[in-house]
């Protein structure tokens, strides 16, 4: 099984277009020592057949970047053949309108509340619905998993997070478990594990179980504190209260990847465009080469 990183970026991408933080212009002037990434997606496949997990408003430069996903078999062609989302956010989610042209409906896994996000606060599946149509899977959070019929080497099993859910949904006040998911990604051959999780604030018993046997997780990488966007006077709202739990301080995700067992290989993805870390001369980029912490890349590869 290959996870294939398309776009490693928060929302917004990297540079976002109207930003600028110290991050955005000095990567726009070549001073900052960094890449450019687009928003948050990966790929889970064998090779010949993967499933996309969150469809970025960014999928078609993604696509471009990325050709063994156009394999040009027939005159409509795509290696993508199923989608998965874990909210109904909309750096996960504008995408969908970009993937209209599909030959036959895209079956697309989702929970009961990102399919409600979708069909009215954001109603891109009905949207999608004078074009290619939708096959939707329910991704249920019993303990039960499932599996995509085109991809049967992979097995999934989704763990409701604590984050956040889109403004537009009816639950952005008053959360529900499904609203975001943990992805825990299984090779059905080796049974080994990788937990996704680009949008998690709190980690719970389940989470971190689910961590602790993974070989490898990717997980929420947006803020470094939790008043980053504060600081730079860009946003009233702290990491915490948008669904995110920031890397440093007491509680922070360093802390709990620092407990997890030596050989587990740790990732941090969706990294938002203020986060010190994208700049590789950092203090902060210092400190994770330190911890074995790795920084997302577009392009970035894994094999379990
Ligand atoms: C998030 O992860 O908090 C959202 O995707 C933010 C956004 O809408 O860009
Ligand atoms: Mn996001
Ligand atoms: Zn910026």
């Amino acid at each position: 099984m290959k996870i294939r990183v398309l776009g490693s970026a928060a929302g917004g991408g990297f540079p976002q277009w109207n930003c600028n933080c110290p991050n955005c212009s000095g990567l726009r002037s070549g001073t900052l020592h960094g890449r450019a990434r687009t928003q948050s997606s990966i790929v889970v496949g064998d090779g010949a057949c993967w499933a996309l997990v969150n469809a970025s408003p960014d999928i078609l430069a993604q696509l471009q970047a990325n050709p063994d996903l156009q394999p040009g078999r027939g005159t409509r062609d795509s290696a993508i053949c199923a989608i998965v989302l874990v909210d109904g956010q909309v750096d996960h989610t504008t995408g969908l309108y970009m993937l209209r042209e599909a030959v036959r409906p895209w079956p697309i896994w989702c929970t009961d509340s990102t399919f409600a996000d979708l069909t009215r606060g954001n109603p891109v599946f009905g949207v999608l619905g004078y074009f290619c149509g939708v096959d939707r899977h329910r991704i249920g959070l019993d303990d039960a998993g499932f599996t995509i019929d085109t991809l049967p080497g992979v097995k999934w099993r989704a763990l409701p997070v604590a984050s956040k859910p889109a403004p537009y949904s009816p639950n952005r006040d008053a959360p529900v478990a499904g609203d975001n998911l943990a992805l825990v990604i299984e090779d059905a051959s080796s049974g080994k594990t990788a937990v996704y999780a680009p949008g998690l604030s709190a980690i719970d018993d389940a989470v971190w179980q689910a961590m602790q046997s993974a070989a490898c997780v990717m997980v929420d990488g947006t803020f470094w504190t939790d008043d980053e966007m504060v600081d730079l006077g860009i946003s009233r709202k702290r990491a915490r209260d948008i669904g995110h739990l920031p890397q440093s301080g007491a509680g922070g995700m360093l802390e709990w990847l620092d407990r997890l067992p030596s050989g587990t290989r740790r990732i941090l993805i969706h990294i938002n465009n203020t986060n010190p870390i994208l700049d590789e001369s950092s203090a902060q980029s210092a400190d994770l080469k330190r911890r074995r912490v790795e920084v997302a890349w577009d392009g970035m590869e894994i094999v379990l």
